[in-house]
């Protein structure tokens, strides 16, 4: 359906339309489902928004794996609602996208037959509870780097979305830190958890903010058209200078040896990921990608008999309203 849909803008981006388009998104306004838009920069936003959503219905495997296994019953509440969290975020993420012509059974197909994405990090296994400190303060730290800005995407529902996610986000980063931090500073075991989790998630989680400017296939246009707000190395850089000082606080080894300070520019340097392992898992070649598109098919599998019967239920009450009309 979708497809169609973007064929047709295709035909009729004439230059006049896409000159008047392009003033509307550099004089800030904001684009509207309704309103017209050229062919691509739809398409683009059903990429991103689409595989937004996907990242955060798939981000909660990992952590879902610890809720039967929390330390205490305040950290399974706390966990609990963090992961109800995501999934909501999922729900309001594709809602954005179906403005768009697109509906979640395209778009979750796209996910499961591997033809959209979802974030590389998700393809890393969490193996102990410090891991899900870690990630908490690490992974939802990076995603808030990265959703903060496209609250003022120029997508008016994606930008709408992330205004309510973003408040979200940043309780899930906090349970996180002061998780890792109560381990970081607690027994000489604890402590060796907290800076093997560090350690094996920190380059994962560089990679959220995506491939490095030059390799960036979308940043250009996505920034033009401000479905993007900054390039990929700018948000990264903010992250490590954010998160730096907070290893330390911790007491914490840095998880790079090539992070220092560096006057001259104002930031640390850093070294980079290992970008062929980054191009690696997001062909489908990470250490969880085959679990965690065999939980999601099995999920939608399981899923079809409630579908159904909603449906079922829908059209039944649709036919009861026209045959009262
Ligand atoms: N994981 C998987 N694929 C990635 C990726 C990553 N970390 N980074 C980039 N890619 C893919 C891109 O999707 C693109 O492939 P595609 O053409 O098949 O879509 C390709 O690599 C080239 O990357 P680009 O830089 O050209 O792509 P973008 O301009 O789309 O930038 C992005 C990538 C920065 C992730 C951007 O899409 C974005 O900001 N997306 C919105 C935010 C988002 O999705 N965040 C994911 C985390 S959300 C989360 O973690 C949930 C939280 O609750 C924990």
């Amino acid at each position: 359906m979708y497809a169609q849909m973007v064929q047709s803008e295709a035909s009729t981006d004439d230059p006049e339309k896409l000159a008047a388009f392009q003033a509307r998104i550099d004089a800030g306004e904001k684009i509207e489902p309704k309103d017209w838009m050229p062919a691509g920069y739809r398409k683009t936003l059903i990429r991103q928004i689409g595989q937004h959503a996907h990242s955060e219905i798939v981000g909660q495997l990992p952590e879902g794996n610890w809720i039967t296994r929390a330390p205490t019953l305040e950290r399974k509440a706390i966990l609990l609602a963090k992961v109800q969290d995501e999934a909501g975020h999922g729900l309001y993420l594709y809602c954005a996208a179906e403005t768009l012509g697109v509906s979640r059974d395209e778009l979750t197909e796209m996910l499961l037959d591997g033809r959209m994405k979802y974030s590389s990090i998700f393809n890393y296994p969490t193996l102990n509870w410090a891991d899900m400190g870690a990630v908490g303060w690490l992974v939802d730290g990076a995603a808030i780097m990265n959703q903060v800005p496209l609250q003022r995407t120029s997508f008016g529902p994606y930008s709408r979305a992330m205004i309510r996610v973003c408040k979200e986000e940043s309780f899930h980063a906090r349970q996180g830190f002061d998780a890792i931090r109560k381990m970081a500073t607690g027994t000489p075991a604890q402590k060796k958890m907290a800076q093997d989790a560090v350690n094996r998630l920190w380059f994962p989680a560089l990679m959220m903010f995506g491939p490095s400017d030059a390799d960036s296939v979308h940043s250009t246009q996505s920034m033009a058209w401000k479905i993007k707000m900054n390039t990929n190395d700018e948000l990264r850089q903010k992250f490590v200078d954010q998160t730096v000082p907070q290893i330390e606080f911790l007491g914490l080894d840095l998880p790079d040896e090539g992070i220092t300070w560096n006057e001259e520019r104002g930031h640390y340097d850093y070294s980079d990921p290992d970008w062929s392992e980054f191009f690696d898992v997001i062909k489908g070649n990470g250490p969880c990608n085959t679990d965690r598109l065999a939980a999601r098919n099995k999920a939608w599998k399981d899923g079809e008999w409630v579908r159904d019967g909603l449906l079922a239920h829908a059209r039944k009450k649709a036919a009861r309203k026209h045959a009262a009309e």
